[in-house]
Order: C-alpha cells, then structure tokens, then sequence
C-alpha cells in the first residue's frame, strides 16, 4: 500500500509531489508527507488527507528542486504525524519514502538501538532509514551503495526512494514486490507507485523490477543495478494511459465514474475476442499455452476482495460450460496451506491491481509447483501480469475509487470468454448453444446501460434502508457470488455490516437474525433458481423482513411479495451476474453518500494491498 511519488530535474518539486500525491490518494490516506531538498533537507508531513498537507504547507518553505512525496496506509504504527513519511535518519542527513512492509525490522532496530540509534515513530520504515545510514557511516559508501547493502539485510517488501543533503543531486529508488516506475522527462525525472502522477509531464517510463535500485541524475543519468550490483539497461516503454481516464470527468465520485463505464468497459474488454456471427472466441496471451489450459485436470483460481467473487463466477462458468473441476481459493488461505497443485493444474490468478501480495504469493507457490499461471490483470505491466506464463488484461482502464466496480465487470467477461472458448475446444458446447451465448454477450453493454437507468428508483430505496444496521444479500448459483459482491460493496464504503449467503443456506443460521429492521436483497434474476428463490422470499416475509428484490422486467410473483422490485433487462442466465450487480453497485454507493461516508476512499482500506 502507499503511494510514493519523487522528483529531481528543473522545475519546482512541491507542486508535482502534492498534484502526484492527490492522484496516488486511492493507496492510502491516512497521512502525507513530503521532503523538499534545496540547500537543507526539510520534511512536512500531517496525519490525515492529502489536503491537510497542502493546506498546512502554505505557511511553510516549499522551495527545492528536488523531492519525495508519501501518502500512507498504515501497518506498523496508528496513523498520526509522527509515523507519517518520510522519516529522517538520525543525523537528519536522509530522508525516505517506503511502500511495504520491512518484516525483520524488530530485529534491526534492536541492533541500531545498541548501536546508539533512537527512534521517533513505530514504523518499521525509520529502521530501514537508519540502517541506511548506519551502513553509510561504517563502510564510507554512497548512498546508492548504502542502499544496495541495507536492502540485502531486509526480509520483506518494498519500494523506496531516497535523498540524501549531502548528495543533492541524485535520488535513489528501489523495489521489491511494491511497484514503481520511473518517468524520463527531459532533464528530468520522476518516481511513483503507478504512471499517474507521472502522465502529464512524460509517457517515456521504465518498470523497475524487483530487487533493482535506480540511481537517477541530475544531469539525466539514470542507472539501473540489482541488489546483486549487476548493472542493468533501462527498458523504456510508452505509457498507454491518456490523463482524462484518470480524472473524474464530471461525476462527484470516481466509483459512480466508473460504475456507469461499465457498458463501454465490457464492450472494450470483448473487443477482438470473439465474434458472434462466425462462432469464435479467441482470448490473445494465451494462445502459446492452448494444449495446457485446454487438457488442464483441474482449474485453480486464485484471488481477493471482488476479485475472488468473479472467480466464483467462473467456477459456475467453467464447470458448467467446460465441464473442468474449478477450485476458488483464497490467495491469502492457499498460500499458506501447502496446497496440492501438480504441472497438470492451471492456476488462474485475478487481480485489478496486479500487486496484491497474497495474490502475488500464491502464484510464486503454484509456479514453483509447475503449474501453468495464467493471470487476469487490469493493470498493464502489474507485478502479477509479469509473473504469469498466459494473461489476459481487462482493459477496464483506471480503476480509482477503492470499491472495485468495473474491474469487476471486465474480470467476469473476460472469465466467460475463457468458459465459453474452453468449451468450445472441449467440444462441450455445441456450436449454435455457443453462438447464442456469444449474441447474448454482444448484447450484455445495452442491458448494463439499461440496468443503470435503475439509478434513481435504487436511490429512493436508499433513501429509505440507509440507517439500517444489517443487511443480509441472497442468491441462488451466479446469483450467490453476486450476493457476496453486494454485501462487500456495502460494507466497503457505507460501514454498514452486510453478509453474502446463498440464500438456500438461510435457514441454517442467518434466518434467526431475521426481524422487522433487517433489509435483505434478494438477487432473483437467474431462472433456473426462481422458485425456490420465491420459497426463501417467503420465508423471510413471514418473519417481517423487508424484502429488496433485484428481478427480470416483467416479472409478477416476486413483485406482489417484496417491499422493493428493482426490474433489469433480461438475459441468458450465464451472463446475469454481469447485469444484476449494477444496481447493487449503486445502491451501495447511495446509502454510502446519505450517510456522509467517503465514497472514493473509505476508512481503513486501500486500493492495492501490498502487504500480507
Ligand atoms: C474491492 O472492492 C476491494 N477493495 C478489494 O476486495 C479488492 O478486490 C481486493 O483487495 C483484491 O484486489 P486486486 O483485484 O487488485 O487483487
Ligand atoms: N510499513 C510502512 C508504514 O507503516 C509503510 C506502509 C505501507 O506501505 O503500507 O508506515
């Protein structure tokens, strides 16, 4: 977590840093801080937003040529100023920003400690500063040498950038399972967690990789060496991004933003993958890999959050379609319980971000098993895009507010092309049953925008649920992961608990919660299920809960027993979960906005979670 942004060329460094810093926001925002080199070395940091820096900052010396900013989530120590970055060393000669996690930094300290150090905050980041230092001081060494050592003595994960007062013209960066980029500007350069501070001055970056450390010049010298100190050559690459998709373009929020981009994103995700009309499917990154994903014995799908529940999605799809076994594991879990996973196993890794940790892990474990790694990123070029054999990026574009919306959407189309070209070379599926799906498909962004014409009928029911305490979401086969995604929306950004059930499990425990102030929402839109999804509607009726069912359009029964009746288009039922998601996405963000709540960055959480 973290957002790191850096600058050294001609220009001023301060407005750069806070415009990064704001951009970087979605990462973290439980403190900022930047450190502004020019003659001395002056740190300003504040507990809280990005714009209680900046405001605090109009009454102090912003000048210098040279700097880093930090924008932090926190893990070692609360969130306050003196735990916020950059953290100086000792003699107040280094200044340093740092993403992840230093793991043997209790350790460390302790040594420094003997050594005479002392400490100001509780993070582990000001250890690693006076290691720096420290190493520095012992062995004469510059400060990129001081840094290549120090980060061989560190477990963990990180990306850092360093200055130091007494080599003003340089600044030094390095990572490890963080992300970083670099951005070469003309005389000058930049570094930030991602491309989107950097956008507007540069599309010339380089992706630093794990275990390198970049040594950046004034003079516009840039040298890139691992932690091994074998030299490197900058691969540079043109950004793709372009600065209006990272800017909220009209909408109050970035989630509403990217809630209603949902039929544009699932159009652009289908792109050139398929055609209705000829009957194919073709998803590109993974054609090398065909005869292993096709004969795979087993599927393995490994994931977090939201991106966990389109892996459901996909175990439905997959063993419904293909008929392959599908596992859906926690990343987290299956990491960390020697799972078995053979050369004959496909493990299928999502992620929006690309750098989740436990995402990242699982994948490392799998490989080292001899698994095929077959990733589904958004972000382009993300640590876990490059450490798949096969991929698929969703083309989603940015994704900003912390509540993932259209990732998802893109993760659970891309999964259903993969479902449906599987089967196709399985020879599962006949040829006009695929096609049919394939035209459903083709119609999927029409009835996603049709289902957002719901805004304001999803707003009156906000309006009325939005003190509740609880809420329960059910659902019935795809309908079930939709069901989880909806209670996790809720309570990602309104704080309100909401639990996910497959709404058969009900009466085995959720059913006693079940009184005159508890809204459950029903997800009713697979036919397959209705009948008995109408039996649990009655169940709950009859203990006087209040009903909110999600429906096809025209649909009588259910409406004559629920409280509330959202309608959406009707589809095949494989593809409903990519329709009936959206009214829960905004009702969520509604109840979110009635009750004051940040939409874009709710508490505690961060957009990508680089620790464990
Ligand atoms: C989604 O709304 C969440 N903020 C979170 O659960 C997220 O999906 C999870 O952290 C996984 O992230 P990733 O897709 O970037 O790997
Ligand atoms: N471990 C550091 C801290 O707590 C950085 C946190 C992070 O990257 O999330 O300040």
């Amino acid at each position: 977590m973290c957002g790191i942004v850096a600058y050294i060329g001609p220009k001023e460094a301060y407005p750069i840093l806070i415009k990064g810093l704001k951009r970087l926001e979605y990462r973290g925002y439980d403190s900022a801080g930047v450190a502004l080199l020019d003659g001395s070395l002056r740190v300003l940091k504040k507990e809280g937003k990005v714009s209680i820096l900046e405001e605090y900052s109009t009454s102090q010396d912003t000048s210098g040529t040279v700097g880093i900013g930090h924008t932090r989530w926190a893990t070692h120590g609360v969130p306050c100023d003196k735990n916020a970055h950059p953290h100086l060393s000792q003699s107040g000669n280094i200044a340093i920003i740092h993403n992840g996690i230093i793991e043997n930094y209790n350790s460390l300290k302790k040594e420094l400690e003997q050594l005479g150090y002392s400490f100001h905050s509780d993070t582990d980041t000001e250890v690693l500063v006076n290691l720096i230092e420290d190493i520095q001081k012992e062995d004469k060494l510059s400060m990129e040498e001081a840094v290549r050592v120090a980060l061989n003595e560190v477990i963990g994960a990180y990306a850092i950038v360093v200055i130091d007062k007494r080599e003003p013209d340089k600044l030094v960066a390095a990572r490890k399972g963080s992300p970083l980029v670099i951005g070469i500007g003309k005389d000058e350069f930049f570094v930030a967690s991602d491309a989107s501070p950097i956008i507007e001055y540069t599309k010339n970056v380089v992706y630093l990789n794990d275990e390198e450390i970049a040594v950046l010049n004034r003079n516009g010298d840039l040298e890139i060496k691992t932690l091994g100190n074998i030299q490197k050559s900058p691969y540079v690459q043109k950004l793709e991004m372009d600065l209006e998709k990272i800017e909220r373009g009209g909408y109050e929020h970035f989630m509403l933003k990217e809630i209603y981009e949902q039929p544009q994103v699932i159009l652009d995700c289908m792109r050139g993958r398929m055609n209705a009309e000829k009957g194919w499917i073709k998803l590109g990154g993974i054609t090398e890999y065909l005869p292993r994903i096709n004969n795979a014995k087993r599927i393995i799908i490994t994931a977090c959050g939201t991106s966990w529940h389109s892996g459901l999605i996909a175990e439905y799809l997959i063993e419904e379609l293909a008929r392959v076994p599908v596992e859906v594991e926690y990343a987290s879990e299956f990491r960390y319980r020697n799972p078995i996973v053979t050369e004959k196993d496909v493990v299928i890794a999502i992620s929006q971000s690309g750098e989740t940790a436990d995402t990242l892990s699982a994948i490392q474990i799998a490989k080292d098993r001899q698994a095929l790694i077959y990733g589904i990123c958004n972000v382009i070029g993300s640590s876990i895009a490059r450490a798949s054999h096969a991929g698929s990026y969703t083309h989603a574009g940015p994704e900003i507010g912390v509540a993932s919306t259209k990732a998802f959407t893109a993760q659970v189309t891309i999964l259903t092309l993969l479902a449906l070209q599987l089967a196709q070379a399985k020879g599962t599926i006949s040829q006009s049953r695929l096609r049919q799906i394939l035209y459903e498909l083709e119609q999927i962004p029409s009835k996603v925008a049709e289902a957002l014409k719901t805004n304001d009928k999803v707003k009156e029911i906000a309006a009325k649920y939005k003190d509740a305490h609880n809420f329960l979401y059910l659902g019935r086969g795809l309908s079930f992961p939709i069901a989880l995604e909806g209670a996790l929306k809720l309570k990602e950004i309104s704080y309100i608990h909401a639990e996910g059930y497959p709404a058969a499990e009900m009466k085995h425990g959720p059913i006693a919660l079940i009184d005159e102030n508890m809204p459950v929402v029903f997800i009713a839109t697979n036919m397959s299920a209705y009948e008995k999804i109408v039996s649990n509607i009655q169940e709950v009726k009859a203990r006087k809960g209040k009903v909110i069912a999600i429906v096809n359009s025209g649909d009588s029964q259910i409406k004559a027993l629920a409280d509330e009746v959202i309608e959406l288009p009707e589809t095949d039922e494989l593809l409903s979960p990519l329709v009936s998601i959206v009214p829960l996405q905004l009702l969520s963000y509604h109840i979110a906005l009635m009750r004051g709540c940040n939409v874009d960055q709710p508490r505690n959480l961060a957009k990508s979670v680089t620790v464990e």
